[in-house]
């Protein structure tokens, strides 16, 4: 078998040979690393001021290792910073390249701290950020969501459980209803942030240091609230990037559903919906396709992220404390999720804001499936005083009747309907049309115009849009 030639050097002071190839090859993760070199610099530079203010460093050196981390990120950022394979991570690239822009000086920068917290920290904070990504393109959905349901709250369309109409509802109510479960995700994130932000820089390889640090500080620097209190939990917990990916999976959850419907309200049976033509493809074969495949895509997406949520979970299963290396194995389900759901989210709000109803069909829609079949079993309720499950049962003669005649409720005579049930009155045909099913659906959280408007008003305040 192959053989590099040389050790490690960063850890090969006790190694007279270098790995494998293959060992080489399954022990490096810088195509996940790469992502991460802001966050470990950023580490780097507060615990070497740590260890300066703390008296561990001189001002001296401490002063020459941030000027050469600063480097390390220019080189990086403008690209000509060569990632070595050799040198396994991240971590051990920037301070390889330290040591060549700055000499020995380098070697002090790891004291009081291991790649365990080190990685710990950067991954923390790379999930903090995706996390406060996540929340802004939420909040630009609900935005997105909130203009068409202020559009569209007086607009008729059938309501459906089985995915068979079933009662009418306002499109704008509809939309309120993912508004609703889009701004849950992102309180979750926020929760999940919460308990993200304490800081495991500095406790080491697993059991603290004996020099005299300052892990607040750190924290500080980094914007967490304060330092993790267990030396051991910080190395080797992931709990905050498991909260991440089951947040991200249960949004992905309802961004797949409201694709779903995307894909059905832009379909020639359903035709409620037009997408824009930035966000459809034209088929290759049949000029007169309009595919809503950004639809499609999220939908199918939403696959990766549980994916990535449960390839987390196995991954943590039965790990003992503290460090494993099992760990490096969990920062790409993060990074793939948050790439995926980044882009799913931006892909909704660009098809939500150009999307636009068909209100004619939607209301045609509605006098299909008997819609308002409950308003006259509540109007018998009303009007005679019936039981309700008795007045269910009229109704449901009366349906029948409609059905045999193929024509709607409202197209019934006084006369057939008083054949089933003689009390009945003309006031019942004003009952009988979905405008005014809608509007009288005023309990709270109902779909009356009225409702949905003022739902929309609080909206608009409350994640901050104009005109509220
Ligand atoms: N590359 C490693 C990771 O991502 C860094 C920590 C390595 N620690 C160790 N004890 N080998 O997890």
């Amino acid at each position: 078998m192959k053989k590099p030639s040389s050790s490690n050097p960063m850890w090969g002071g006790h190694y007279s040979q270098g790995p494998a190839e293959i060992m080489a090859q399954i022990n490096e993760c810088l195509d996940t690393d790469k992502r991460l070199y802001a966050q470990d610099i950023e580490g780097s530079l507060a615990h070497a001021q740590m260890l300066g203010d703390c008296g561990i460093l001189s001002a001296k050196d401490v002063k020459a290792i941030q000027k050469g981390l600063r480097q390390v990120l220019k080189e990086i950022e403008n690209g000509t910073f060569v990632f070595k394979t050799e040198l396994e991570d991240v971590h051990m690239n920037v301070e390889n390249r330290l040591a060549e822009l700055i000499g020995d000086a380098a070697g002090r920068l790891h004291t009081a701290r291991s790649r365990n917290d080190q990685v710990a920290v950067d991954i923390r904070m790379w999930t903090r950020s995706a996390m406060d990504r996540m929340i802004a393109h939420l909040h630009d959905l609900q935005v997105a969501l909130v203009a068409q349901a202020e559009t569209h709250a007086a607009t008729l369309m059938p309501g459906f459980t089985h995915l068979q109409p079933a009662q009418p509802i306002t499109f704008g109510h509809h939309l309120l209803a993912y508004v609703e479960m889009f701004s849950r995700d992102a309180s979750r994130f926020a929760d999940a942030r919460e308990r993200l932000n304490e800081c495991p820089l500095g406790a080491a390889a697993l059991a603290g240091t004996s020099f005299p640090t300052n892990r607040e500080q750190t924290a500080k620097a980094l914007g967490f609230k304060g330092a993790m209190r267990n030396s051991l939990d910080a190395v080797s917990d992931r709990d905050f990037a498991m909260e991440f990916l089951a947040t991200a999976n249960i949004t992905a959850i309802h961004l797949s559903r409201l694709a779903e419907e995307i894909v059905l309200w832009t379909s020639d049976a359903f035709r409620f919906v037009k997408l824009s033509q930035a966000f459809t493809t034209g088929s290759s074969i049949m000029p007169q396709k309009r595919n809503p495949d950004a639809a499609e895509l999220i939908r199918a997406k939403s696959s990766a992220i549980t994916g990535a949520n449960i390839q987390l979970l196995t991954l943590m299963k039965g790990l003992p404390l503290a460090y494993n290396k099992d760990l490096q194995e969990s920062k790409p389900p993060v990074i793939k999720a948050a790439d995926e759901l980044e882009m799913m989210l931006a892909a909704m709000v660009g098809m939500i804001h150009d999307m636009t109803a068909n209100a004619d069909t939607m209301r045609a829609a509605t006098d299909r499936g008997f819609l308002t079949a409950t308003d006259l079993a509540d109007g018998l309720v009303r009007a005679l005083g019936l039981p309700f499950r008795q007045a269910h049962h009229i109704t449901g003669r009366i349906v029948v009747m409609a059905e045999e005649k193929a024509c709607r409720l409202d197209e019934l005579s006084l006369k057939d309907m008083q054949s089933v049930e003689p009390k009945l009155t003309k006031e019942i045909f004003e009952i009988l049309k979905p405008e005014s099913a809608v509007k009288s659906r005023t309990s709270l959280g109902g779909t009356a115009p009225k409702n949905v408007a003022a739902e929309v008003k609080r909206w608009k305040k409350k994640i901050g849009m104009q005109g509220a």
